[in-house]
Parts: C-alpha cells; sequence; structure tokens
C-alpha cells in the first residue's frame, strides 16, 4: 500500500472525552458527526442514555455480525420515529417494513437486481453519463458546476430511467424528482429523533408534515399514473416491468397495486441520494490527489481506448472501483444504521432492554483504530487486494446481513460507469482556499454546493 502521499480530507472535531447525555443531544442536533469522541473509534462497544432512551453501539465487526445476522430477527426494526418520518411517503414499502411483509416483498424484489438485470440497466447508466458529458462539453474550459447537483441529477435520471423507461416522460420526470427533493427536506428536520428513537415531543426542528404529506400525494398520483401506462403499453425492460412480472407469478397473494406502488417509491428514494453523495466526494478525493487520480485516468484511457465503458468494462476497471469504496470508507453515505430491540437481550454483560436503540455505525467503523491503516487517509489501494478484503462486517457501506442493500450491485456499477465515462473527458479541480466540510442528515454529504472547475482533460 502506497501510504507515503496520501491525502488526509478534513474531519469534524473529535472531542477529547466522551459527551454526556445532553451534551450529545445538543451536538447531534447540529450534525450527527460531530458528537463523537477520539475514544469512539477506539471503543468496542458504548451504552448511553439520552432523556431515559437506552442507546447502544456496537462497535467491532463480531458485534455488527451479532445484531444484523444471529439476532436479526430481535435487532430488525427501524425506529418508530424513522418510520413515522417515512411512512406517508412509502407507506408498507422495503425500507422501512419488517416482519412477514417485508419478507415476502424482498423475496420478491431480490431477483430484480441480479447481475443479468444490472446488465441490462447499465446501457442506461453510461447513456445517461455521457449525456451529462455532452451538456459538459458545451460548457467553457474553467466553468464553474455545481457537483452535488450534477450528481443529483445523473444519479435521479438513471433510477428513474431504470425504474419507468420511457414511460416516465421528461415532464413526469421533473415532477417526481423535485417532490422526492421536497418530501426529504421535510423530513430532514427530525433526523436526530430518527435515528436515536428520541419521543416525539422532542422539539428538534419543526416537523414539516404537512409539507411531506403534501409532496406524498402528489408523488403517490404521479407513480399510480406510471404504473396504469406501464401496464398498458409494450414491453420495455424496467424495474416497474420486471415486479408487475414478479408479482404476477408469484406463488401465493398477490402484492396490492398500492404495494406495488409503494416498492417502487422505495426504490426511487433509496436507490439515488446516496449514490450521489458518494459520487460527489469522489471528485473532491480525486481532485485533492493527484497520484490517484493519475493511476484512475491511465486505467480508464488504456481500458476504453476513447470508447464509452459497458458492463462487461466494469470487471476490468478495478482502480475505478477502489476509488469508488475508498470513497464510501471515508464518507459513508449512510453513517449510521439504528434498529430498536424487540426482545431483552444481554450483550458484553450489559442488558438491552426491549425498545432500546442499537446503533452500527459505519462511520466509527470505517476509520476505526483497531483495524485500519492510516484510518483517515484515501488510500483505493486497500481495495486493490483481492485476498485482503475488509471484513464485511467492519466495511458495510450497503449495511449487511438480510436487510443488506438490494441495490448494492446497481450503486456500485453505476458509479463505476458514471466515473469512468466523465473522467474519461474531463477533470474537476477546486478553487483554491475552497474549505470543504460535510452535512449529514439522512445521508452524509459535502455541505453547500461543491462547487468546481470543470476542465477538459488534454486527450478528450
Ligand atoms: C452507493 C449507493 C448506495 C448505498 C451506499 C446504499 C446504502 C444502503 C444501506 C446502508 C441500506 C440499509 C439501511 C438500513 O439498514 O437502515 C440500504 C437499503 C436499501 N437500499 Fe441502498 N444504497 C445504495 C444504492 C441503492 C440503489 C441504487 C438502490 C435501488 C436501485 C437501493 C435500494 C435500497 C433498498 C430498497 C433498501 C432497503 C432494503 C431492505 O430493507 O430490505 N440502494 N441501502
Amino acid at each position: 500500500m502506497d501510504t507515503i502521499s496520501a491525502f488526509t480530507p478534513p474531519y469534524p472535531k473529535r472531542h477529547t472525552s466522551d459527551l454526556g447525555g445532553l451534551a450529545t443531544l445538543l451536538s447531534a442536533r447540529r450534525d450527527l458527526l460531530s458528537f463523537w469522541s477520539e475514544n469512539s473509534f477506539r471503543y468496542q462497544f458504548m451504552a448511553r442514555k439520552i432523556l431515559n432512551r437506552h442507546i447502544f453501539i456496537a462497535n467491532t465487526p463480531e458485534l455488527v455480525k451479532y445484531v444484523f445476522v444471529t439476532q436479526k430477527d430481535n435487532y430488525e426494526s427501524k425506529s418508530p420515529q424513522m418510520r413515522k418520518a417515512l411512512e406517508p411517503l412509502l407507506g408498507d414499502g422495503l425500507f422501512i417494513s419488517d416482519g412477514e411483509v417485508w419478507k415476502k416483498r424482498r423475496l420478491l424484489q431480490n431477483g430484480l437486481f441480479d447481475n443479468h438485470h444490472v446488465a441490462a440497466y447499465s446501457r442506461i447508466m453510461t447513456e445517461t453519463a455521457a449525456e451529462m458529458a455532452e451538456q459538459w462539453r458545451q460548457l467553457p474550459n474553467g466553468a464553474t458546476v455545481s457537483v452535488l447537483s450534477a450528481m443529483g441529477q445523473l444519479t435521479s435520471e438513471i433510477i428513474a430511467r431504470a425504474l419507468f423507461g420511457t414511460n416516465l416522460g421528461q415532464e413526469n420526470a421533473t415532477a417526481v424528482i423535485g417532490a422526492f427533493a421536497e418530501y426529504q427536506a421535510a423530513i430532514e428536520q427530525v433526523h436526530v429523533s430518527n435515528f436515536l428513537g428520541l419521543p416525539d415531543w422532542l422539539p428538534i426542528g419543526s416537523l414539516k408534515m404537512g409539507i411531506a404529506h403534501k409532496a406524498a400525494r402528489r408523488i403517490h398520483q404521479l407513480v399510480d399514473e406510471v404504473i396504469a401506462q406501464g401496464e398498458k403499453s409494450a414491453y420495455e425492460h424496467t424495474l416497474l416491468s420486471e415486479l408487475l412480472r414478479a408479482n404476477a407469478h408469484s406463488k401465493g397473494e398477490a402484492i396490492s397495486r398500492e404495494g406495488i406502488r409503494n416498492e417502487l417509491i422505495v426504490l426511487f428514494m433509496a436507490g439515488h441520494e446516496t449514490t450521489a453523495n458518494a459520487l460527489s466526494w469522489v471528485w473532491y478525493l480525486l481532485s485533492q490527489s493527484p497520484a490517484v487520480e493519475n493511476k484512475l485516468h491511465t486505467e480508464i484511457d488504456t481500458v476504453l481506448q476513447g470508447r464509452l465503458p459497458t458492463y462487461a468494462d466494469v470487471a476490468h476497471l478495478p482502480y475505478t472501483r477502489a476509488v469508488f469504496e475508498e470513497t464510501m470508507r471515508l464518507y459513508p453515505p449512510v453513517p449510521i444504521l439504528s434498529r430498536q430491540a424487540k426482545a431483552e437481550d444481554t450483550i458484553r454483560k450489559k442488558v438491552i432492554p426491549p425498545g432500546s436503540i442499537m446503533l452500527v455505525v459505519p462511520w466509527l467503523l470505517h476509520r476505526h483504530r483497531n483495524y485500519w491503516e492510516q484510518p483517515d487517509a484515501f488510500i483505493p489501494e486497500r481495495f486493490m487486494e483481492p485476498n485482503k478484503r475488509p471484513d464485511k462486517f467492519l466495511y458495510l457501506p450497503f449495511s449487511v446481513g438480510p436487510r443488506v442493500c438490494i441495490g448494492k450491485m446497481f450503486g456500485l456499477v453505476e458509479a463505476v460507469l458514471a466515473i469512468a465515462t466523465l473522467a474519461q473527458s474531463f477533470r474537476l479541480t477546486l478553487p483554491q482556499g475552497t474549505a470543504i466540510s460535510h452535512e449529514c442528515r439522512l445521508t452524509l454529504r459535502p455541505r453547500g454546493a461543491l462547487n468546481m472547475t470543470l476542465e477538459r482533460r488534454l486527450n478528450a
């Protein structure tokens, strides 16, 4: 591993000692990554009590395995606050459902994301990224690009086309994407209580559920129309058509029309912001790491020889994938995973009362002092040694166990194809003196627009 010149991006201040419950709460109101102490990156198991709520943190691969696999049934449920915030939009959809409903829906959808399907959607991924490259080509060299919104536009277009194909149309696509952004902005106000399972009366942010409900109704109506069109129109390979087909052939009771709509909405919601955030961090990290950027360009230029990437190329772009994986180690798009204990349990001699919140925190695990060399530095080479992959219970940007991200392959392939398509022709540089920080609400992203300067590469 080349550790000499590795870039270490700035990280939020770490407290020298652990904060008490109230200080944690006040700090968490500002930012979910702001209250950790230096020691949190060394601890194996943590117990806190905030406003009478027991909160535990499983912070070793063994404990993560225990929570997400061995005792999966006990730690299956998302916090009631998370469910409450997402229910108006997602109903009984995958992300927040549990028990039999979750199992049935998950079984039905697993097949929709196998290699054969992801290969089919990969054409949409490259095509959409190539359209973005074309837009960038129209800009003068040195133009400013808002990277966060560009990546948001790219990934929401990709998921919208993969879900609904041409049925959606540009006007509907813009309306759906806009309504989602509105919903998300409204529910993000309650992010702290979502994760920590704190009581509803807590005056943390204003719960703009009125706006959220309105946006949800608009999305429901649009998606209902698109499903109706999808049922009537000629066959086109989309997540919608595959879901309808799987439902029609499923053994047992088929999912209702409303259930199908809920699942499509979950896929839309879960399927774009995470990838957009991670891709935005990629451009920032590359801009600060010339050696990594050079290696990436060499790989892309050698493998592609100037043509657009396909699904088959992904296997031949291991460094590009490593850059993405290392980016998600440093900036996991979902930095905190939160569950609620069903029954009493005991971990490391500590009683876990029923209803406690159990956190698994990729933010801590991915930089844990006991497991990583130079934990805060950007070193994609860590992911280049096939026989030394990080433990799956230590590196978990997509979570792990039965509730692992269903779109994991989709997201990975999408990111590699988007990076390869755009980096083939462009670099993004950061204007001197720009300070970069993060924002952590439901997901972790760069704060602000992340304005960067577009440069054409010499051979592009
Ligand atoms: C880089 C991209 C992505 C990251 C980092 C990511 C991360 C995650 C994580 C951490 C979870 C588990 C959340 C929890 O347990 O609380 C999750 C769940 C989920 N993700 Fe992703 N995701 C990504 C892309 C996608 C894509 C592209 C799709 C769909 C096309 C998707 C669909 C879902 C769904 C449906 C779930 C809920 C699964 C269940 O509960 O059974 N994700 N994702």
